[in-house]
């Protein structure tokens, strides 16, 4: 196992109907900025409870915030911040609102030009104070609910964004506040958490025995639960076992000690950025063509993967690996998500424009052994023609 430090204050807060506990979670002097995205939270009634549970607090709203959220929509509700001297943030909504919010938080305390902060990485911002925020989760699927990035877009790049100041204090996971999603949301939250999870796990062996097991037990119960909880969007158990795993995928458990990938969100980001893509369907697009294209540098763990996952123990080796690869590839289409670029309008010529902008934001060297070049993601990207 590699050395590393687990570091995670966020208070989950879940269940049905608590939503009222917004009153104690949130200072009773506080002045909120309540933040919310295109308009679901007011139409399915989420917001005006929030209103309610917050009660006597002076509250300000900012709605708008995109999929994808844009830098220029997020610094006019840090004027709104900086304005009205707000002390708490509540983010309401899906992974861009939260990325938004947390956004919006640090760029209010940083004093330089905010888009510096676009160009720290995976570094922290330098930052040693901001406000606190909370968020109340509407779409189960980033993980952004507890832990410290966002993905901000600006300018057809997409950027992440860390600090441990992002942290939320608390999240509120509420199933049935996300019952309301269309179907094509949730298979998105499906295929969002299971790539968490193998772009943490399906890498290089590394003994870390329990990272390996918690994530072959999240991957097996997207699976049990993925297709369900699309048909059936008002069970609440099998929302509830969507929303925990796609906590957990990505809060820091899963991926401590272990070597990680994140070529395929890298990859991923690209395509949003150029074709509009939801994140999600990205990766469902890329994921399969990566472990087509490294097979062999995967070839331990596609195998643990294969048996622990999918229960393939037969056969040679390289027909497991092919076996687990087609079965993840229909998993994903069986949820409704098509996962060759063709099926979005992405023809081979397109491929030299996102080399091209692969290498204009600095992704030369991706994956789990810094082996993934621009060539080797020209690889992946005409596998996944
Ligand atoms: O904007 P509104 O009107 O609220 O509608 C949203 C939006 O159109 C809708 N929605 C959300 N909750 C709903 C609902 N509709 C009905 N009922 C509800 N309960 O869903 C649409 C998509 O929302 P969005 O927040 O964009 O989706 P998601 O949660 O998938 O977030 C995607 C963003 O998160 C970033 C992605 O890059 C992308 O920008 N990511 C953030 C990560 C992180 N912070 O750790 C990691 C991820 O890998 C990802 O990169
Ligand atoms: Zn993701």
């Amino acid at each position: 196992m590699l050395t590393f430090d687990f570091y995670n204050p966020t208070r989950i807060v879940f269940g049905k109907d608590r939503l009222k506990e917004l009153n104690k979670l949130i200072p009773a002097e506080a002045k909120v900025l309540v933040l919310y995205g295109g308009g679901s939270v007011k139409k399915f009634g989420t917001l005006d409870k929030v209103r309610q549970a917050l009660g006597e607090r002076k509250v300000i709203e900012f709605g708008g915030i995109e999929p994808n959220p844009r830098f220029s929509t997020l610094m006019q509700a840090v004027e709104v911040v900086k304005r009205e001297s707000i002390d708490f943030l509540l983010a309401v909504g899906g992974g861009s609102v939260m990325d938004g919010t947390k956004f919006i938080t640090l760029a209010s305390a940083y004093d330089g030009n905010a888009e510096d902060l676009l160009r720290c990485g995976f570094k922290p911002v330098p930052l040693t104070s901001a406000l606190p925020i909370g968020t109340v989760v509407t779409l189960p699927a980033t993980g952004s609910e507890m832990n410290s990035g966002g993905v901000i877009s600006h300018q057809g790049g997409k950027y992440p964004v860390f600090s441990p100041l992002a942290f939320p204090q608390f999240s509120l996971l509420d199933p049935t506040l996300t019952f309301t999603l269309p179907p094509t949301q949730v298979a998105n939250g499906v295929i969002d958490t299971f790539i968490h999870t193998v772009e943490q796990y399906v890498t290089i062996p590394a003994e870390g025995r329990f990272q390996d097991r918690t994530a072959e037990g999240i991957l097996r119960t997207l699976i049990e639960i993925g297709k369900k909880t699309i048909d059936q969007p008002t069970d609440f158990d099998a929302r509830a076992n969507l929303m925990w795993c796609a906590t957990n995928a990505l809060n820091g458990l899963i991926g401590a000690g272990v070597p990680q990938d994140w070529s395929t969100h890298m990859i991923g980001h690209e395509l949003t950025a150029m074709f509009g893509i939801d994140h999600a369907k990205t990766l469902a697009i890329v994921q399969p063509a990566v472990w087509t294209v490294r097979k062999e540098q995967k070839r331990a763990k596609l195998l643990q993967y294969a048996e622990r996952v999918w229960d393939i123990t037969e056969g040679e080796e390289t027909t497991r690996i092919d076996q687990a690869i087609e079965k993840t590839r229909g998993f994903f289409e069986g949820l409704g998500v098509p996962t060759r670029l063709g099926a979005y309008g992405v023809t081979a010529e397109k491929i030299d424009d996102l080399v091209a902008a692969l290498e204009k934001h600095g992704m030369t060297r991706l994956g789990e052994t810094g082996e993934v070049t621009l060539e080797v993601s020209r690889r992946i990207l005409e596998a996944a023609l």
